[in-house]
């Protein structure tokens, strides 16, 4: 099956190459998945130059975010069967989704709401993660303002859903190209960050 591998330590695509490899079985715990989709995240590209908690493999596939249908299942795992779509995100220190295969504990994977599309699902694991963990973290009340810069993006745009089910007033700065989706997904107060200054829009002192 192909893959694409990480050659070299660098930040630049460059570094990574599609190669043929093995197609691994699925062991004790773990799930086979035909990979469907996946999303390259910001960290991904130091995850390839070289990152602390990470043991490269040989080959080290990159990755961490995917989505795709569930082709074996292993041993002791109990709630998911063959034919089943499945998004996942992976450990730093155990990456590899860019494959057309691979194998991952199953307690990573979860199961697709039939409401989403199968290959956007390979984008939300990591950014909605990473946007739960801040909001929570943030433990905003109802009503209260909240300004997400990035609005558009991979984490931004999970905040801003996830904000809007808080009950927050949500106010964000983004390119004019992501305003009807952000719009749509219930945007208080938008702020073009290419022409407008937020700390003059907003009336705050920048630090
Ligand atoms: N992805 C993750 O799971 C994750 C986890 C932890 C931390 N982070 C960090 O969170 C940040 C965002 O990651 P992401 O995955 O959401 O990236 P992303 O999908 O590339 O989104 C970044 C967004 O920010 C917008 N943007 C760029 N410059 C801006 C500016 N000056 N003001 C306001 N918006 C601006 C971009 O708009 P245009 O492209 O239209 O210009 C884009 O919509 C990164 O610093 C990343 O390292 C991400």
């Amino acid at each position: 099956m192909k893959a694409i591998i990480r050659q070299k330590a660098g930040k630049e695509f460059s570094t990574m190459k599609v190669q043929n490899i093995e197609s691994s079985k699925a062991q004790s715990g773990e799930l086979k998945i035909k990979m469907l989709s996946s999303r390259i995240n910001p960290v991904d590209m130091d995850l390839m130059k070289g990152f602390p908690s990470l043991k490269y493999k040989n080959p080290q596939i990159g990755g961490i975010d995917g989505a795709g249908v569930v082709l074996e299942v292993g041993q002791n795992v109990k709630d998911f069967s063959v034919g089943e779509n499945v998004f996942f995100y992976r450990l730093f220190s155990d990456i590899g989704t860019w494959a057309e295969e691979i194998t991952i504990p199953a307690n990573y994977c979860a199961k697709i709401p039939t409401i989403i599309d199968v290959k956007e699902a390979g984008t939300i694991a990591l950014p909605l993660l990473t946007a739960y963990d801040s909001l929570t973290q943030l433990n905003a009340k109802k009503g209260e303002k909240i300004l997400i810069h990035g609005v558009g993006g991979g984490v931004g745009f999970q905040a801003l859903q996830i904000a809007k089910q808080l009950g927050l007033f949500v106010i964000g700065t983004g390119s004019q190209s992501d305003k009807a989706v952000l719009d749509k997904a219930g945007l208080d107060q938008f702020i073009d960050y290419k022409t407008q200054d937020f700390s003059q829009v907003l009336k705050v002192k920048r630090s």
